[in-house]
């Protein structure tokens, strides 16, 4: 672990993060300083003058996660926790079980029967304990309660927006921003990036933050799609949460930003899809509803460049299939009592008075 730790990586922007974390705790598997690449066909293909795309799928764990859940996974390290639960859509659920392997802490995600077999495939090579469950969150609950596990998830651990400040101090750091579209989920991205914004530079030189949902979109994007009329499901963001309690705070950052909340559709998302092709940039569907979202905000009165794209996840992250027999590759839960042998099995300890 001794080569991990220490004021490289993103703890290069650690005077961002609020959180006094000992040197010896500054978790790194190299995170942080991805690449801002300029797109010119791209943008001239969605009318953009000057985009560029901020390569966060090359992350050590595949995606910006890396950022959240290296402080996050730190923090715990600092306070001297040994156990963890996280329930994710996938990319989540990857980063912590990286970060938790270099702390020594164990770690169990939740994951929903659904989730892309890619990203099942890529949690479990890290070898910490994964359970498939229609109830993640009450088993989450469960598991901080009565095993006194400590609960990772970005949308209800106060660190969960902080690393994503450094995004914004990269971005700064590079050029005069217009801009930022990045797919939200628990809202945990665009908050920190709000957040890492607000404390380098004035409002006046502040970018718009753009949430980008796929339809049917939740409470982040609500406000801007009261009287829009219904479409058919785009078929991602559908394991994440779609009651995030950080929407508000979410809702009022973008406001304050001059930005807003997009919903993405199936179609727009198919179009965007063979248009990357065609210009050869790759990335996951997130990162295609994101560049959706520029092509219809070109259109608007309040357009600014130039426009940065968070490309948050992978092109090998582009297939959904779910695995065909789940429970072939992780065990299946439906009850507390289920969850407890497993945990029990896998020399978890049931420590209440730890949280
Ligand atoms: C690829 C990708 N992009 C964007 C997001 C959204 O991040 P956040 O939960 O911070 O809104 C996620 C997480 O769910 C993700 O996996």
């Amino acid at each position: 672990m001794a080569e991990s730790i220490g004021r490289h990586g993103q703890w290069v922007h650690a005077e961002l993060f609020d959180a006094s974390l000992p040197a010896r705790c500054r978790i790194t598997l190299g995170e942080g300083d991805t690449p801002l690449e300029r797109a010119p066909e791209l943008g001239a293909a969605l009318g953009v003058s000057e985009l560029y795309l901020k390569r966060e799928d090359r992350s050590p764990t595949g995606s910006h996660k890396a950022r959240s859940l290296g402080l996050l996974v730190s923090d715990l390290l600092s306070r001297g926790v040994s156990q963890a639960v996280i329930s994710s859509s996938g990319n989540a659920a990857v980063a912590a079980a990286a970060y938790c392997n270099e702390a020594g802490i164990k770690l169990l995600s939740l994951v929903s029967p659904r989730t892309p077999l890619v990203k099942l495939e890529a949690l479990l090579r890290h070898g910490q304990l994964v359970v498939a469950t229609d109830r993640p969150v009450e088993l989450l609950h469960h598991c901080a309660l009565e095993w006194g596990m400590a609960d990772l998830r970005s949308s209800t651990n106060p660190l969960g927006p902080v690393a994503y400040r450094g995004i914004a101090a990269e971005l700064q750091s590079a050029l005069d921003c217009g801009a930022v579209f990045t797919f939200a989920n628990s809202g945990a991205t665009a908050l920190g990036l709000h957040q890492g914004f607000a404390r380098l530079s004035s409002a006046a030189r502040s970018p718009s933050i753009h949430p980008v949902e796929g339809w049917p979109g939740g409470e982040l994007t609500r406000p801007w799609y009261e009287r829009a009329a219904e479409m058919p499901p785009s078929g991602i963001g559908d394991l994440g949460t779609r009651r995030s309690r950080l929407a508000p705070a979410v809702r009022r950052a973008v406001r304050g930003s001059g930005g807003r909340g997009w919903r993405i559709s199936k179609v727009d998302l198919q179009r965007m899809l063979e248009l990357t092709k065609q210009v050869r940039v790759d990335t996951s569907w997130e990162g295609l509803a994101a560049l959706a979202a520029v092509q219809r905000w070109v259109l608007q009165p309040e357009f600014t460049a130039p426009v940065v794209v968070l490309i948050t996840g992978s092109a090998d992250q582009l297939d959904l299939h779910p695995a065909s027999a789940i429970e072939e590759l992780v065990p299946v839960v439906t009850t507390e009592i289920q969850l407890d042998r497993l945990l029990a099995g896998a020399s978890f300890r049931r420590d209440s008075a730890a949280r």
